[in-house]
């Protein structure tokens, strides 16, 4: 847009506001609990804050500006667990990931970004799948992936097996399922407000953490409901860009074309505590499953019929 009628443009949205809006009066409003903010963050004004939850409101609005800014949202590379379909743990990467983590730094370089700081967490995996991108590390305990307590390092064959009445809660309501002696997706999305927070304050940043961990600040940038949340796609070896735009988030999956397993599991039809072992491991992809693939049937006789 041209700079005068930009300008223009400008004026009249403030207009706009003005037939809309009624302006603050301090020796009116001064009971009220308000905030000001001059020249977009450059000072604030809080009046009357009462309680925690304005107190965060305040805190949030003192942390997040409005300058251009990518943030590089990715999961590790393939771990050697991944490709035995087990969870959590703290495996190393397999061939495959490690071809990603190189990869991954060719993509950074390539896509020439001021500044960008790397972010991992503490596991094996995403140290790992950082190691060749140039730039200044910090690794957070709190990126670490969902802790799947006494499930931990088994496959999801094994959950259903070993704790079926468990395995069908988390299908009734992933959201709220708290893992015996590990955590909820609820309870991850708590541990990563500082995370955010300080994501809010940074420019270019580059984030490489887990599937559990990916969903909850995805969510986050794309304002996505607790029922989605713990189901969005992640794929592996995929840089997710996500930046900021008026009223929201341009979100950009960018394949680096390196084969992995598929680690996503949709919620099955039947969650019912009683249901058969068939029914809990119908949506469980194959080990051997790559991202992308679908489910190729063995005997095409086995087709289901559709009317
Ligand atoms: O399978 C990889 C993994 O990162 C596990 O470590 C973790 O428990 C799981 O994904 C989280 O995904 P979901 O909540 O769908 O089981």
């Amino acid at each position: 847009m041209d700079k005068n009628e930009a300008v223009e443009d400008f004026m009249q949205r403030i207009e706009h506001y003005r037939q809309n809006y009624q302006s603050m009066d301090y020796t009116h409003d001064k009971d009220l609990s308000f905030i000001q903010i001059f020249n977009q963050g450059e000072r604030f004004l809080v009046n009357k804050l009462a309680g925690h939850l304005q107190s965060r409101v305040v805190y949030y609005l003192m942390n997040i500006h409005v300058l251009p800014r990518t943030i590089y949202l990715t999961r590790h590379g393939e771990s050697m667990m991944n490709l035995q379909g087990r969870i959590g743990g703290d495996s190393e990467l397999s061939p495959r990931g490690m071809e990603y983590a190189k990869e991954l730094s060719r993509f950074v370089k390539s896509e020439k970004i001021p500044n960008l700081k790397v972010w991992t967490s503490e596991l094996t995996r995403t140290i790992q799948t950082a190691q060749f991108i140039d730039g200044p590390k910090a690794h957070w305990k709190a990126l670490n992936e969902i802790d799947a307590g006494i499930c931990e390092g088994f496959t999801y064959e094994e959950i259903a097996e070993k704790y079926p009445e468990e395995f069908a809660k988390r299908d009734q309501d992933k959201y709220h399922y708290r893992y015996p002696t590990g955590e909820s997706y609820q309870d991850l999305v708590a541990r990563l407000e500082p995370v955010i927070m300080e994501l809010e304050r940074q420019e270019n940043v580059m984030v490489v953490c887990h599937q559990a961990v990916a969903r909850c600040l995805l969510a986050y940038f794309q304002d996505k409901s607790s029922e989605d949340l713990a189901y969005l796609k992640v794929p592996l070896h995929t840089v997710i860009k996500l930046t900021p735009v008026a009223y929201g988030c341009r979100v950009e999956f960018e394949s680096l074309n390196i084969p992995a397993v598929n680690t996503h599991r949709e919620r099955p039809a039947n969650t019912d505590l009683n249901r058969s072992k068939d029914d809990a491991m119908a949506t469980v992809p194959p080990v051997d499953q790559l991202e992308g693939e679908t489910t190729t049937l063995q005997n095409p006789a086995e087709e289901p019929f559709i009317e």
